[in-house]
């Protein structure tokens, strides 16, 4: 999604926001562009194309300037093209905007401008805004003023930074739906839409309110919005660091997210596991045994790879607790009528804790009674701030657009759910639990057991390169794996892929399969082994190419299949966790043979926050 930074203080303003841009290249974007603040004029540059195209323009006098905003866009409203490329300016030329999120009026609030003689130069939304904060200008008052004049007009969307070329050293940042976060420095102060862009310079941030809106200044951030508390007091301390949002060597962020699996799992359950009782204690999620025991229903919500990880948590939570769990696409349950009772408790998953179809959902199922727990990654995000409360999974920053170990470590949180909520109400016994999560413990060795085949999967996906169709099929807990197989190869390497509960080829998807159509299947031994051979023998009979994901030692399966990865054995509800990771190096290695541009797929975005 668009990305945003903007900074004031002492130092040339230029590199730290076209560095900051770097390090929001990763969300998706299509153009770029920064508006600098000097000797009372603004110098603006745009393009279509990567940051380094615009690093690339000659700054003139701006080289100087100590003050500035910047964005990289990804079109919503318009095509890439140079003029729909922000910063935005209103017709004065005098204030610039950079913009992320939709402003859903814009189409009347056009029409009006057009009709007081406003020309437009552009398609975007932005423009519009950008205009009506120049006339509010116009007004009276100063830049602050007229933004919350304009944006009290607007309905939608935005996380906006302005500057005016009028009022030196000063930032107006403002946001509603769309992520912001300040970043405090000493003498400087840094604004962003992702505390990537600010890691490099302070560690130190504050994220804005919903409906906030701030003055930034080299000295101070004044908040002008609903918490208008001093700043300071709510400052917190981001524990990342800069080598987390490096490559450390490997070629691609995924890469690197895939091996650092052992690693972000080790970190979902370090500290979480009783080995004694054969429990998990979740501090965050604040809930006592009787409550735990009280809930009658789960709802988990999510988009993507988060919903397949949720409902990895339906067959988890289900088997371990005897809760009925419904999972719903957080975009369709935003628009339903929902039936949710006090005794419903909902779960929320999300990497980014920013997605705008998870929010909404979220803020539904509170406004209809339901207790809201996240299940999130990025520290003090939106849904992790909206929720009653949550367990944080502790992956790390997530850059590659492909989501690989933020999955992981959802399923395994889900796990230790599943894991707390039975051993409360009795459904698990204390030495289940006891054997549960000594199986937990071993599950970081096993993937690095699997990390350690790269090299085999790595040849294998030459098999496939040029392959125009793929079928995943998996049963039971492992049929979301297959969902999440086939959404990695479709994501990076634009082959089209479906998954499927294995059984139910047979009633459509079987007209496919021909001696072209390679078909991943996940056949472990667990309780649906003999069923999923079943549905092996099926596509043999009409030619298909099987890979199977398998586990170790099973010699019985070299007979049907054309391909094996073998994956440690583990407790079959755990199985997930070790047979998607070759899946998501099938996917990686499969992209990289077709040439493709691995962190950042066309079309896609890192955080969809806009609907
Ligand atoms: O940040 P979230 O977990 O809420 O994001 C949800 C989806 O947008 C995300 O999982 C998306 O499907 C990824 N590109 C999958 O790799």
């Amino acid at each position: 999604m668009c990305g945003i930074v903007g900074y004031v203080g002492f130092r040339p303003a230029r590199d730290i926001l076209l560095h900051g841009l770097e390090r929001l290249e990763y969300r998706g974007y299509d153009s770029a562009g920064y508006a600098l603040q000097y000797n009372n004029s603004l110098v603006i540059r745009k393009c279509v194309g990567r940051v380094t195209d615009l690093a690339a323009m000659d700054p003139g006098e701006g080289a100087r300037a100590t003050a500035g905003i910047a964005h990289t866009r990804w079109a919503t409203h318009g095509e890439p093209s140079t003029e729909n490329a922000h910063p935005h300016t209103d017709s004065s030329g005098r204030i610039a905007l950079v913009h992320n999120g939709i402003i859903e009026n814009y189409k009347s609030l056009k029409d009006r401008l057009k009709a007081r003689g406003e020309v437009f130069v552009s398609e975007t939304d932005t423009e519009v805004l950008t205009k009506l904060i120049g006339l509010e200008l116009e007004a009276g008052g100063n830049l602050l003023s007229a933004v919350k004049r304009a944006l009290s007009g607007v309905r939608g969307a935005y996380g906006i930074a302005v500057v005016s070329a009028d009022e030196p050293s000063t930032l107006v940042a403002a946001r509603y739906g769309s992520p912001l976060v300040v970043g405090i420095g000493e003498g400087e102060n840094i604004v962003a839409s992702d505390v990537a862009a600010i890691v490099a310079h302070t560690r130190d941030v504050v994220y804005l309110e919903e409906g906030e809106l701030v003055e930034i200044t080299t000295r101070a951030v004044h908040s002008h919005g609903s918490d208008p508390r001093m700043i300071r007091e709510r400052m917190t301390h981001v524990d990342w660091n800069l080598s987390e949002i490096e490559k450390d060597g490997f070629a691609h962020y995924m890469l690197k997210e895939i091996h650092s699996q052992p690693e972000s799992l080790r970190n979902a359950f370090r500290g979480r596991l009783d080995m004694s009782e054969g429990t998990a204690h979740l501090g965050g999620l604040n809930m006592t045994p009787e409550r735990m025991k009280q809930i009658r229903r789960i709802i988990i919500t999510a988009c993507g790879t988060s919903w397949h990880a949720a409902l990895i948590g339906k067959y988890i939570l289900e088997s371990m607790a005897r809760i009925p769990v419904d999972v719903e696409y957080a975009s369709e349950f935003r628009y339903r009528d929902p039936v949710i009772g006090e005794d419903t408790v909902a779960l929320v998953v999300s990497q980014s804790g920013e997605t705008a179809d998870t929010l909404a959902a979220l803020r539904l199922a509170r406004r209809k009674g339901a207790s809201c727990y996240g299940i999130v990654n990025v520290v003090g995000s939106t849904i992790a701030r909206e929720t009653d409360a949550g367990v944080y999974i502790h992956a790390g920053p997530e850059i590659g657009v492909a989501s690989t170990k933020a999955f992981t470590s959802q399923v395994m949180i889900l796990s230790l759910i599943g894991l707390a909520l039975g051993r409360a109400r009795g459904t698990v016994s204390r030495s289940e639990g006891i054997a549960l999560a000594n199986a937990i413990q071993e599950v970081p060795d096993k993937v690095e057991t699997i990390l350690g085949r790269a090299g085999e999967i790595k040849d294998l996906a030459r098999e496939f390169t040029y392959a125009s169709n793929f079928l995943y099929l998996g049963r039971g807990v492992n049929y979301p794996v297959a969902l999440e197989g086939a959404l990695k190869l479709k994501e990076i390497s634009y082959i089209h892929a479906e998954g499927y509960p294995a059984a139910e080829m047979k009633h459509g998807p079987i007209a496919l399969i021909d001696d072209l159509m390679p078909v991943a299947v996940i056949a472990v031994r667990d309780a649906a082994y003999d069923k999923i051979v079943s549905n092996i023998q099926e596509v043999k009979a009409r030619k298909g190419r099987i890979l199977a994901v398998a586990t170790e030692g099973d010699s019985d399966i070299r007979h049907h299949a054309q391909w094996v990865i073998e994956v440690p054995e583990v407790a079959d509800q755990l199985t997930p966790l070790l047979t998607v990771v070759p899946l998501q190096l099938l996917a990686y290695y499969v992209a990289v043979a077709r040439g493709c541009d691995i962190d950042k797929p066309r079309n896609l975005a890192k955080s969809v926050t806009v609907e």
